[in-house]
């Protein structure tokens, strides 16, 4: 199984990591998009006052776990149709990316469709369930032979790009016309940057403008990681078609995947809270300012970077150049080859990093 899988690509920075490690004022790590906030206090708090935790927890979800995710899919997220019973936790987001294909018994033959450019993980889900996987710029790529699951994902990593109703819209339609399911990874969609008229968040693909009010064929998956400081905890949870979701369950029970209950207790708490949110997407729209002001002063050119954490940013040279340009005033960006051959002029800059190295970054960049 492990030949079958992508070298990790981050063991391919080793010398530009050794290169910014150097300066003398320390490396600023924009090259992954961990947390490096406190875990928001009502958090923290949830987890303590579940930490009684005997017995097995439930694979499925309490009732008013499931209940209150429903709910923040009505308030946040303008889908008022899902269904507590179509509600499932999982052990963060990767996790389930990674598991989906083999979870639905996808297998040798059958294909699994994601964007050219993005997460390694949905490639790799498809490679552990001995599919093919079939990354396209774009549906008409596919031509006839669709895949059994698609990916999509926006606001997108690495590039920020947001899918609007419309765009949705034309995916769900083209996926059940052809019996596909559509998985939508959506984890950043409470950091968006744009002033939206679609709505106080990025689009979901269970918005009832997008799917008309069925959920068949469609998953929405959200993780709690960027938005609430849980990258720690393995905090995430599904939605959409019940019949999927049972499939899933069924599988997942046997399996041994379960949310750990207190960590159950700590989702249920921040799909209840706006405010920590809130809050926390302020912190990120200052260190995005800072840095985006002083990526374009040191004359980069940024892409997209719509919504999400990261900068999507081009000198119009080759990445692994602009990945050692930056490395030499000690700042680590992710080069834009990791997420496939079209970022091959891009790196991908994260904002997860605390104010002073934001500061100190913006700092190096223009001086
Ligand atoms: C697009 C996307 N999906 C999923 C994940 C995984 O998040 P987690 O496993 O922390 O829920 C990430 C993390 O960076 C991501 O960028």
């Amino acid at each position: 199984m492990s030949s079958a899988l992508p070298v990790f690509p981050w063991d391919t920075l080793a010398d530009a990591r050794a290169l910014a490690q150097a300066h003398p004022d320390g490396i600023v790590d924009l090259s992954v998009g961990t947390p490096v906030d406190p875990t928001p206090q009502v958090l923290q708090d949830a987890l303590i006052a579940a930490a009684n935790a005997p017995g097995y927890p439930q694979v499925w979800g309490t009732a008013d776990l499931r209940e209150a995710i429903a709910a923040w899919f009505a308030r946040r997220r303008s889908a008022s149709g899902v269904d507590p019973d179509g509600v499932l936790p999982v052990v963060g987001s990767k996790e389930f990316v990674a598991w989906l294909p083999t979870l639905l018994g996808l297998g040798p033959g059958d294909a699994v469709g994601f964007p050219e450019l993005a997460y390694p993980t949905y490639d790799v889900g498809a490679r552990i369930a001995g599919a093919t996987p079939r990354p396209a710029a774009s549906l008409l790529q596919y031509g006839p032979s669709a895949p059994k699951l698609l990916w999509i994902n926006s606001p997108a990593n690495p590039h920020g790009q947001v899918l609007g109703l419309d765009h949705l819209k034309k995916v769900v339609a083209w996926a059940r016309q052809r019996g596909v399911i559509v998985a939508s990874d959506e984890c950043y969609a409470e950091l968006d940057w744009r002033d939206d008229p679609d709505g106080p968040t990025t689009p979901s693909i269970l918005d009832d403008r997008v799917c008309g009010g069925s959920h068949n064929g469609l998953l929405a998956v959200y993780s709690l990681s960027k938005q609430s400081n849980l990258a720690g905890y393995r905090a995430a949870f599904v939605a959409g078609d019940t019949d999927l979701v049972h499939r899933l369950v069924q599988v997942r029970k046997h399996a041994g995947m379960i949310v750990p209950w207190p960590v159950q207790r700590v989702i249920k708490a921040a799909v209840q809270d706006d405010a920590h949110v809130a809050a926390q997407k302020a912190i990120y729209a200052d260190r995005r300012e800072e840095l985006k002001s002083a990526l374009l002063q040191a004359n980069w050119h940024i892409d997209y970077s719509e919504a999400g954490l990261y900068l999507w940013a081009t000198q119009g040279k080759p990445c692994r150049e602009s990945v050692a340009d930056l490395a030499a005033l000690g700042i680590l960006a992710a080069p834009g080859d990791f997420y496939g051959a079209a970022g091959a002029h891009h790196v991908r800059i994260a904002l997860t990093a605390t104010d002073e190295r934001i500061s100190a970054a913006a700092k190096r960049l223009i001086s």
